[in-house]
């Protein structure tokens, strides 16, 4: 093979690899929305399950206010540490490969908040340090719901 032909595939093959890193990793499914919002292209049962961990997270926000309210540190520090634990393996890997990795960041690092307020009800005893700590964690759900939202892919037949 030839110096120049050699050179020429790996460029292919770089720009290959390259436009899947930025179709599957970066981008993941997507389209623009009327709102404004960038939607995120996902089946009904991968819609199911984003729904149902937000369902989860207003609990846990819910649980701790309420906690917050009674002085009741340790309960916030049990509620925030259980919603802290997250594995990517829970994930379905279908919708992974959909999310953005704006999308994927914010959504991680939202779990890992959570583990740093159970720190902080750990180490301060102070109720308004938690809740400012809350407000601040707050700031990437809204941030998220401001950027994106879900529609249903089109039927693939
Ligand atoms: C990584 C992005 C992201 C983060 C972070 C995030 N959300 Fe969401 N959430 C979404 C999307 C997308 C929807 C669907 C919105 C839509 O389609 O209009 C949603 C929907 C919801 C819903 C509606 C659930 C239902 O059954 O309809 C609730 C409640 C919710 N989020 C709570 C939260 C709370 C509380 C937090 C922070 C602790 C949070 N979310 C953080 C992306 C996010």
């Amino acid at each position: 093979m030839t110096r120049k032909l050699s050179i020429l595939l790996n460029i292919i093959l770089i720009a290959v690899v390259a436009f899947g890193v930025n179709k599957f990793v970066i981008q993941g499914s997507t389209a623009p929305s009327d709102d404004g919002r960038t939607a995120l292209l996902v089946a009904p049962s991968e819609k199911d399950y984003v729904l149902t961990e937000m369902r989860g997270f207003l609990e846990t926000v819910q649980g701790i206010t309420t906690a917050i309210g009674e002085d009741d540190i340790a309960e916030v520090r049990t509620l925030a540490a259980k919603a802290g634990k997250f594995s990517p393996a829970n994930v379905p890997a279908s919708l992974f490969a959909k999310m953005p990795l704006e999308f994927k960041t914010l959504g991680m690092e939202t779990h890992t908040l959570f583990e740093e307020l159970a720190k902080i009800a750990a180490e301060s005893e102070s109720a308004q340090a938690v809740s400012l700590a809350l407000g601040d964690l707050m700031l990437n759900c809204t941030a998220c719901h401001s950027s994106y939202r879900l529609d249903l892919e089109p039927l693939s037949n």
